[in-house]
């Protein structure tokens, strides 16, 4: 039987995320933890994310593959995961005239304009992923943004409104719930969704920190982003082993 989620609201947290990590021992499968304001919001590459308090989704999901009726996902496949959870906000956003992007990995861009981060802390037992906690960080309501960050906006500012925080968390659930019991459209639906696909834009490979010319086509099957160079070869590249030039 598929499983509903059990949201539960706090008014102030340091990160979700790390609440999720506190309980993982006793929490139930399919818990949300949705938090206000988040003194201490993580971000990818050990960044900070700040949001204005009360303005925007920040929250975070448990789940435990192989249990009510969410499939065995290995660790070598673990990159579905952050495919279902960008594709749900992706269809969320859709849902609300928004049209996005996927931003390989784990980012939603509107235009050249990041909308939302995705944090997915995964624990491994053995070959497979035992439970994932998945922090989403929307920007909703927020209209002014800390001028350091380098490309922010947010739902508001796009459609000059204000939307509802339920509304937007329900969306995205409803669909994450879909693409996670229903996976096989997700990989397809991901690539066909990227960010600069098919199209040629200058990246810096950051091992050697040299700015080349490439083609996004996709990812691999364990989720390295592919690129066509100019001469038709392919290269394959990690997590932090490729950065765009916006
Ligand atoms: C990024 O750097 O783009 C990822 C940002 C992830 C932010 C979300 S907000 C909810 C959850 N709790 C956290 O501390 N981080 C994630």
């Amino acid at each position: 039987m598929n499983r509903d989620f059990d949201i539960l609201w706090l008014d102030e947290i340091d990160s979700t995320n790390n609440e999720l990590k506190r309980q993982i021992s006793t929490i139930d499968n399919m818990s949300v933890i949705a938090a206000r304001n988040q003194y201490a919001g993580r971000g990818q590459r050990g960044n900070k994310w700040n949001a204005a308090p009360g303005e925007n989704l920040t929250f975070s999901i448990i789940i435990r593959p192989g249990k009510d009726g969410i499939q065995k996902i290995e660790a070598k496949e673990q990159f579905l995961l952050s495919q279902i959870t960008t594709l749900s906000v992706y269809s969320a956003l859709t849902d609300f005239g928004i049209e996005a992007k996927i931003k390989w990995p784990n980012d939603i861009y509107v235009r050249n304009k990041k909308i939302c981060g995705i944090l997915i802390e995964n624990f491994i037992e053995g070959n497979s992923v035992a439970a994932s906690i998945i922090g989403i960080g929307l920007n909703v309501n927020q209209r002014i943004f800390d001028p350091q960050l380098m490309n922010p906006t947010s739902m508001s500012l796009l459609k000059n409104t204000k939307f509802e925080l339920n509304e937007c968390l329900s969306s995205i659930l409803k669909h994450f719930s879909g693409f996670l019991y229903n996976t096989s459209s997700v990989s397809a639906e991901y690539i066909e969704k990227m960010y600069r696909r098919n199209e040629y834009h200058k990246f810096v490979d950051c091992i050697d920190n040299v700015e080349f010319t490439g083609k996004i086509t996709g990812i691999s099957p364990v989720g390295f982003l592919t690129v066509e160079m100019p001469d038709k070869t392919e290269r394959q590249f990690g997590f932090k082993e490729i950065a765009y030039i916006l």
